[in-house]
């Protein structure tokens, strides 16, 4: 897992004196599931409309399977097309047409012959889980069907990349949890290299190999979701790592804390290389210091866990202090004052 399949390498995109994406170097592996995660306006669509070319960089290259694709005539674009589908918010599926009709469709453009398509339409409808929706209209489907149908759809020609720009921001949570484990189906049955495009974190956490955090066009950080979970560097991505974990009280519950906890507060993020239980089960024995969690989170990604407590340490001053800078040593801890 180390070919890359997609590469940007200083790719920039000015529409007028508008700069949507400001010289972007990133690297997709083969076979990888790849989240690029920002606010509205980041330029995330920008992003994933240069790889299957509906838009064309300004600046720099973008590669596709080793290609230079900022530099091909507009028939050789075509061909790279179709190694690559897409699913939207929307769905952009045919009301005019069935189920059935939508996916057939790419398959008729690519010129299947009609026995192909329908055995191949037979195959995709019941991987989606839809099988027995082929003759139903799109209007007829729920969110979550429609978005079944999207995603055969892209597949019809085995494409090996799947974009999905906002693909489940138009669900409900469980809806898009469906859609996301068939997604990562996709990938690890099919092999298909998937980008996703998305304003949520829990997204990226329940689904992606690595991310990238976009802002004003720029890539700010990336890596792998558990290194950036773990210890997320901007500010941006600590802001959207704490919308999955909740882990900072707000305002109102910093309220209700106080009231009830009157000792001194700390934060500590926490996870399977950040431990902290050894330092606090020392607490009473070497400082006399007590502690109490008071608020805090801590999630599943993949085989590790991680999250962040906040504690109440009740104990005489200098005594808190040594213990602080003890759990200091083993992660990061901020007194809430
Ligand atoms: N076709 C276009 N014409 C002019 N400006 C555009 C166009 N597409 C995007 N932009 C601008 O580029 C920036 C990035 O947009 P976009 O890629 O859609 O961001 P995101 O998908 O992250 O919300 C925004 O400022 C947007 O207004
Ligand atoms: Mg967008």
């Amino acid at each position: 897992m180390s070919t890359p399949i997609i590469e940007f390498r200083g790719a920039g995109k000015n529409f007028g004196d508008v700069t949507a994406l400001a010289g972007v170097d990133l690297s997709i592996d083969a076979g990888e599931i790849y989240a690029v995660i920002g606010h509205s306006g980041a330029g995330k669509s920008t992003l994933v409309r240069l790889i299957n070319a509906l838009e064309r960089a300004t600046s720099g290259e973008v590669l596709v399977d080793g290609v230079d694709i900022t530099k091909l005539s507009e028939r050789r674009l075509r061909e790279v097309r179709l190694g690559i589908g897409m699913v939207f918010q929307q769905f952009n599926l045919m009301r005019s047409r069935t189920v059935f009709g939508n996916v057939a469709y790419p398959l008729k453009v690519a010129g299947w012959a009609k026995a192909d398509r329908e055995r191949r339409v037979t195959e995709l409808l019941k991987f989606v889980g839809i099988a027995d929706k082929a003759w139903q209209y799109p209007d007829q489907l729920s969110g979550g069907q429609k978005q079944r149908v999207g995603i055969a759809r892209a597949l019809a020609t085995n494409p090996k990349i799947l974009l999905a720009d906002e693909s489940t921001s138009a669900l409900d949570p469980e809806t898009t949890g469906e859609v996301l484990r068939l997604l990562k189906r996709v990938n690890s049955e099919f092999g298909v290299t998937i980008v996703v495009i998305t304003h949520e974190m829990e997204v990226v956490r329940e689904i992606a190999d690595r991310v990238a955090v976009l802002k004003d066009g720029k890539v700010i950080e990336h890596g792998p979701v558990r290194e950036v979970f773990a210890a997320p560097r901007e500010p941006t991505t600590k802001t959207f790592v704490e919308t999955v974990l909740r882990a900072r009280p707000d305002p109102a519950d910093l309220a209700r804390i106080r009231e009830r906890h009157p000792g001194r507060l700390v934060i500590a993020r926490v996870s399977d290389d950040r431990r902290i239980g050894p330092v606090l089960s020392e607490a009473i024995s070497r400082y006399d210091v007590r502690f109490e969690v008071v608020h805090g989170g801590v999630k599943e990604l993949g085989s590790t866990s991680f999250g962040s407590l906040t504690l109440e340490l009740i104990g005489a001053d200098a005594a808190v202090d040594k213990l602080i800078a003890d759990l200091r040593a083993a992660t990061d801890v901020e007194e809430l004052v």
